[in-house]
């Protein structure tokens, strides 16, 4: 089951849901997951919950940002934060495939940024890797729901996330 909130919507005791699940994957202070949050989201960035009997094994954001494609700012759904609580079941690719229905049947536009490990993990969830638009060089690039073309410029000066 998916479960997705506005940044807005957001109550003390979500957020505390939301940082102990991220501490899963990234441990760091309470203060400082609750700094990440309030400086890097927004109202209208999404929580995107995937529960399973009851339980909550898949988490992500998506953040409103736009990509330029031949100078036009294009908007598209900024996916990150994806972390799973058990590690290598199949969770992962469950979550992802949840994201795509979403993004498929709202009819937008994904576009994540990752380190090269996980060029394998999101190649099988079916998105599309680009030529690497992040700032930083050793990033790669992924899309879904939107096919590269390569005579069309595309450039990234959105806020990271
Ligand atoms: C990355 C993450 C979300 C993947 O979820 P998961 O539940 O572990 O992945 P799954 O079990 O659904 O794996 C799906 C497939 O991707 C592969 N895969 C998953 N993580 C991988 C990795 N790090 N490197 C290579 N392949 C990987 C699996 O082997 C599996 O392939 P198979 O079906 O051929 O066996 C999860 O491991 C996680 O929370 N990692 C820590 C947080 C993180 O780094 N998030 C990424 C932010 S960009």
């Amino acid at each position: 089951m998916v479960e997705i909130l506005d940044h807005s919507e957001l109550n003390d005791k979500l957020i505390q849901k939301i940082i102990e699940f991220k501490n899963l994957s990234w441990e760091h202070s309470y203060e400082s997951h609750l700094e990440w949050l309030n400086t890097n989201l927004q109202n209208g960035d999404l929580h995107f919950f995937y529960m399973e009997s009851s339980i909550l094994v898949g988490y992500m954001n998506l953040v409103r940002i736009v990509v330029e494609i031949d100078n036009k700012p294009i908007p598209f759904w900024g996916i990150g934060n994806v972390c799973t609580r058990y590690k290598g079941k199949g969770d992962g690719l469950k979550l992802m495939q949840q994201v795509n229905k979403f993004l498929l049947s709202t009819s937008s536009k994904g576009i994540l940024f990752c380190k090269k490990s996980l060029i394998p993990f999101y190649s099988k969830c079916n998105w599309i890797q680009i030529k690497n638009l992040h700032p930083n060089s050793d990033s790669n690039t992924f899309v879904f729901n939107y096919l590269p073309n390569e005579f069309y410029n595309l450039r990234y000066n959105d806020r990271l996330f």
